[in-house]
């Protein structure tokens, strides 16, 4: 299995999954939007404020593939990478693509805390917050469905839950790769 993609929404825990997955299995790990913005030397806020976001998501596409390109390497994607254009195909055929899956409340809540560097989201009380992403999630559902495996974050809060989890994670995915 030569590459990883998480996948999930906004505050899914996406990244430090990626970090611990990618300890445990020996590979290198690539976050998305910071790969995105070492590339453009831009934020992503900066990117949706000056270029919009359907010129981001074209930005995102490109950086997928590039990323995409690299060997053993754990990916953690954008909230909205895998519902625009083909990606969610792009990476079902790149590698194995693992569905960070947390209720909207469990989103809300880590959200609520770190909201003003994700454009989509900034300014939003908490009831407007919770409204999005149920909203959102309802859009986005069929796209993450097309996961080939799907983690339950809701109980993975704790340092040591992650660290275990991710340990599993990469056992599982060994096997998977021996057994091909
Ligand atoms: C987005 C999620 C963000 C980032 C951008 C758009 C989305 O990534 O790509 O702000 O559409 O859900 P994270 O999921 O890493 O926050």
């Amino acid at each position: 299995m030569d590459r990883i993609f998480l996948i999930g929404f906004m505050g899914a825990g996406k990244t430090t999954i990626g970090k611990q997955l990618a300890k445990a299995l020996d590979y290198d790990f690539f976050d998305l939007d910071h790969y995105i913005e070492s590339r453009f030397q831009k934020t992503i806020a900066q990117i949706f404020e000056e270029q919009g976001e359907e010129k981001f998501r074209q930005i995102e596409q490109t950086m997928l593939k590039e990323v995409g390109s690299f060997e053993k390497v754990v990916i953690s994607t954008g909230g909205g990478t895998p519902c625009f254009f083909d990606n969610i195909e792009y990476m079902n055929n790149a590698g194995l693509v693992i569905y960070l899956q947390s209720s909207p409340e469990a989103l809300a809540a880590r959200l609520m805390a770190c909201k003003n560097k994700r454009p989509l989201i900034e300014g939003k009380n908490e009831e407007e917050l919770l409204e999005f992403i149920e909203k959102t999630l309802d859009k986005r559902n069929q796209f993450y469905q097309k996961a080939k495996h799907v983690v339950d974050m809701e109980h993975l809060s704790t340092k040591e839950s992650i660290i275990e989890y991710s340990n599993k994670l990469a056992t599982f995915i060994n096997d998977l790769s021996h057994s091909k």
